[in-house]
């Protein structure tokens, strides 16, 4: 990345509120939502809940509507949906705000990173997920959920006899899976099934002429140990100097893969913020970091408000950050 970048500031229509915003997002009650990159981590979900009760969660439930009407025909269940999609999230928000139901709690969050550091191990009754994306092409293989990784964190947070199950319309998704579940310590079986959870995949592949789907049963039978991950600590560094006019930050290749998108500097304030992405296995993340001066030093950090998650790539990225900043006065 070169520097100094100018950035283009958006114009002022940019900023004025769209109708169609409006029209959306009104009335949805904000109360089902966790925003788990604030606040403690894992959560505590009796705590959020205002209860102890038996545990569900649904990995990828698109617009919620089987979320929701299963926790109003179970109230007694506390179930945890899983989505990666905001627009999804939002629908499922309108749902549970219309059914008034208390028992729902929603994350938007990659489920990996999720089951990683937001699930206690053996705090889960049951966990599903119907028609997850199968990536049928090899080379995306390695986008499929339920690989055998996955399986093991699944395992460690269900309680003994608690189970996964997958609907899928795939067959070869489904024999990949199987595939999976050696030394998960999951007993695995599988059988061929009708049309039955009503969700929006279910209809669209029925509308396409399937008939017949695959669901699988991943029951707990051995525990496996996969201990909660942990925030990486993050550090600020001291420089003794630094030179914003020939600041470059360069990209890291690899895992994780780090691009410095955009530098800006107030040289009133002496303070520039770098905004990096930064890719990790399955997620990704900006970071916000910040260069700033303090008395005859610079520091170099994490700026001040970010929401994320504190991962080894944010650390590197913050090193990386600091060495390029040293290099201005070498
Ligand atoms: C094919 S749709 C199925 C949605 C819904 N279950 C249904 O049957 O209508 C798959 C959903 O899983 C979500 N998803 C994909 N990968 C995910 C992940 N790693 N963690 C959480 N959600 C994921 C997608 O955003 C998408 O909404």
């Amino acid at each position: 990345m070169s520097c100094p970048i100018t950035i283009d500031l958006p114009t002022s229509k940019a900023f004025e509120p769209e109708s169609r915003f409006q029209a959306n997002t009104y009335y949805v009650s904000l109360n089902s939502l966790l925003l788990w990159t604030r606040g403690e981590r894992p959560p505590d979900w009796n705590a959020h809940f205002g209860r102890s009760a038996s545990r569900e969660v649904e990995i990828g439930f698109g617009n919620g509507e089987a979320l929701v009407r299963r926790a109003v025909l179970e109230p007694e269940v506390d179930f945890i949906g899983l989505e990666l999609s905001w627009n999804s999230l939002k629908r499922a928000l309108r749902r549970i705000s219309k059914k008034s139901v208390t028992n729902v709690r929603l994350m938007q969050a990659d489920a990996h990173t999720a089951f990683d550091r937001l699930i206690k191990p053996r705090s889960l009754d049951r966990i599903r997920s119907w028609f997850p994306a199968p990536w049928p092409k090899d080379r995306h293989e390695r986008r499929r959920l339920f690989s055998r990784d996955f399986l093991r964190l699944v395992n460690s947070r269900l309680k003994d006899r608690g189970f996964l199950q997958i609907v899928t319309d795939h067959k070869p998704y489904m024999d990949w899976v199987m595939d999976q579940t050696a030394e998960t310590g999951l007993a695995a079986s599988w059988h061929c099934t009708r049309a039955q959870y009503d969700t929006k995949y279910e209809r669209k592949w029925r509308a396409e002429g399937k008939d017949v789907f695959y669901e699988a049963r991943l029951i707990k039978e051995k525990h496996i140990d996969v201990p909660l991950g942990k925030d990486t600590p993050l550090f600020t560094y001291r420089l003794d100097g630094f030179n914003p006019k020939e600041f470059v930050a360069r990209d890291l290749c690899g895992l994780p893969t780090i691009k410095f998108k955009d530098f800006i500097f107030d040289p009133q304030q002496e303070r520039g913020l770098l905004l990096a992405l930064v890719a990790e296995d399955r997620f990704r993340q900006d970071v916000w970091l910040e260069i700033k001066r303090d008395g005859l030093e610079w520091v170099v950090g994490l700026a001040p408000g970010n929401q994320i998650l504190p991962t080894d790539g944010v650390k590197i990225a913050i090193d990386q950050t600091r060495r390029d900043a040293a290099a201005t006065c070498e």
